[in-house]
């Protein structure tokens, strides 16, 4: 991106647009901590496993812009990106999934610009995860600026089959073996068998539990 930067003018826009996406991943961050510790202190129950947050690197931006056949320009890259900030959240079950999104977005000051249910509806590969593409105000000194963040919200078995098949992709450049593609959709498949066991699991635990309690009280 720098080299594309033709004077100090761009790079100080540039800069100022990466110090605002950083400003939006952390603020965004510590909603989705605050989110989890609000449910540990309210109900003893966390339903995020663990959070990631990552900026979208110069090279993968200009990547990115000219994969989709856009100039590499400051105005491309706020308009048309929408994942240069980046926050995943791992969840224990699908259902922690679905309230994780809804309190998402009852957050007052944060708007959500559209989702894609790729759990409802996954990819044809099998990859499966919840994404909300959400702007967030960011108050400087003198102005407020609404900045745009992609959040993945997907289970702990959604996120390790795509991880492998991110690897997978990278290491045959976007055209792996027939096989490999088989057996990748195959897992996905156990993924949801996975993800369906831990949760009836959990529900008869919960339900044992509520039995206990009732019969002390
Ligand atoms: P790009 O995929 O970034 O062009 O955007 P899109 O408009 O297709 O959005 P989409 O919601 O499909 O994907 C955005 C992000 O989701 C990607 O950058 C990945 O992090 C993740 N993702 C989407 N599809 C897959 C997939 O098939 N495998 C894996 N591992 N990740 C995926
Ligand atoms: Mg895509």
């Amino acid at each position: 991106m720098k080299n594309v930067l033709k004077s100090q003018e761009e790079v100080d826009r540039w800069e100022e647009a990466m110090f605002l996406y950083d400003s939006a991943l952390k603020k965004m961050k510590l909603k989705a901590e605050m989110m989890n510790d609000e449910f540990v202190h309210r109900y003893r129950y966390n339903p995020i496993e663990h959070i990631k947050a990552r900026l979208k690197t110069a090279d993968s931006i200009v990547r990115k812009l000219q994969q989709d056949g856009y100039e590499v320009t400051i105005d491309n890259m706020e308009t048309k990106l929408s994942d240069i900030a980046g926050v995943r959240i791992i969840c224990s079950f699908t259902s922690d999934i679905y309230q994780i999104a809804d309190v998402i977005g009852r957050q007052e000051d944060i708007t959500v610009l559209y989702v894609k249910d790729f759990i409802r509806h996954p990819k044809p590969n099998g990859y499966k995860s919840y994404h909300m593409v959400v702007s967030v105000p960011i108050f400087l000194s003198d102005s407020r600026r609404n900045v745009k963040v992609e959040v993945q919200i997907r289970s702990v078995a959604m996120d390790f089959w795509a991880s492998l098949e991110h690897k997978i992709a990278y290491k045959f450049e976007g055209d792996p073996p027939e096989a490999l593609l088989r057996d990748l959709k195959a897992c996905a498949d156990m993924v949801d068998m996975l993800d369906n066991k831990m949760y009836s699991l959990n529900e008869a635990i919960l339900a044992i539990s509520e039995e206990k309690r009732k019969h002390w009280e």
